[in-house]
C-alpha cells in the first residue's frame, strides 16, 4: 500500500489513536496557554483529528476552518463541535494539499501531530507559511527526532518491527529543520512548550489521568516549563513579521 494510504487507514482507526487521550488533554491546554487572552478572526486547524484541540479553544475564534482526510475523524469532529456548540464552524475531508484555500489567508494556523506524518515536511511547512498572513500565527508540533528520547523510541520501534508489529515509518524531523524553516520564512518564535509523550509500549501501565498528572508534574506548563531539555515534544508559536 501507498505510504499516503497507510497513514489514513491508520487514523480511521479513531479509538486506536485516542488511546492516548490525556495527550489530547495537554495538547488543547498547550493551545490555550499559549494563545492566551488573545482573539483571531480566521483560523485553520490542519489536520484537525476529532477538531477537540480548536474546537474547546473557539470562544477566541470568529471563524474555524477543520481539515482532515480521516472521514471517521471529520464524523468525530462534526460531533464535537455540535456538543460544543460552535459557531462559525467549516469541516473539510480532504487530503491537505488538495484543499486550496486559494483566496484565504489566516489569522492562526493550528497544526499538531502530522511533521511525522506527511509525505512532504518541507512543502507542508511552506504551504501554511504561505496560508497565514503578516502579524498572523502558526501553532505547530513536532517530535524532535534529534532528541534522545525520540531515539529511544525509535529503538523500541525497531524490535516491535523484528516482530512484524508496526505501522509505516514516521519521519524523522530534527527541531533544527522546523526552527530553520520558519526563521528562513520571515516568522520569530515566540514561545515554545515541552514535554514528552508516554513511552510507546508503557503507555498501557498507567491511566490516562496518571499519565496526565505526571507530565504536569514533570515538565509543567507553558509559563513554566520545567525539565524542557528532556521533554522531545515541542509546541511553538511562530509569529510572522
Ligand atoms: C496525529 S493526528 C493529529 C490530529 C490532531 N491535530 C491532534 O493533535 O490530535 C494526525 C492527523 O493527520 C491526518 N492526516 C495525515 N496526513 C494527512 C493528509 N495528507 N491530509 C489530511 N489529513 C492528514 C490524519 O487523518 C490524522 O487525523
Amino acid at each position: 500500500m501507498e505510504r499516503k494510504a497507510e497513514v489514513k487507514t491508520f487514523f480511521e482507526k479513531t479509538d486506536i489513536y485516542f488511546n492516548f487521550d490525556y495527550n489530547i488533554k495537554i495538547r488543547t491546554e498547550t493551545v490555550a496557554e499559549l494563545l492566551g487572552e488573545a482573539h483571531y478572526n480566521n483560523v485553520l486547524d490542519m489536520p484537525c483529528g476529532n477538531g477537540y484541540i480548536s474546537l474547546k479553544n473557539s470562544d477566541q475564534f470568529n471563524q474555524l476552518s477543520l481539515v482532515d482526510f480521516s472521514e471517521n475523524m471529520i464524523g468525530l469532529a462534526k460531533e464535537i463541535a455540535a456538543k460544543e456548540n460552535a459557531q462559525n464552524v467549516s469541516f473539510t475531508c480532504g487530503d491537505i494539499f488538495d484543499t486550496k484555500f486559494e483566496n484565504e489567508a489566516f489569522d492562526l494556523i493550528i497544526s499538531l501531530g502530522i511533521l511525522a506524518h506527511i509525505d512532504d515536511v518541507d512543502k507542508f511547512l511552506t504551504y501554511i507559511q504561505s496560508k497565514v498572513k503578516k502579524g498572523g500565527r502558526i501553532i505547530i508540533q513536532n517530535t524532535n527526532s534529534d532528541h534522545f528520547y525520540s531515539t529511544l523510541i525509535r529503538l523500541y520501534l525497531g524490535v516491535r518491527k523484528l516482530f512484524g508489529k508496526d505501522k509505516y515509518k514516521l519521519n524523522k524531523v530534527p527541531a533544527s529543520t522546523v526552527e530553520s524553516s520558519f526563521k528562513k520564512a520571515g516568522f520569530t518564535c515566540e514561545k515554545v512548550f515541552r514535554y514528552n509523550q508516554s513511552f510507546i509500549g508503557f503507555s498501557k501501565l498507567f491511566s490516562n489521568d496518571k499519565k496526565y498528572s505526571l507530565t504536569r508534574k514533570w515538565f509543567g506548563y507553558v509559563g513554566k516549563n520545567k525539565n524542557a531539555s528532556l521533554g522531545s515534544d515541542y509546541t511553538y508559536l511562530f509569529k510572522k513579521d
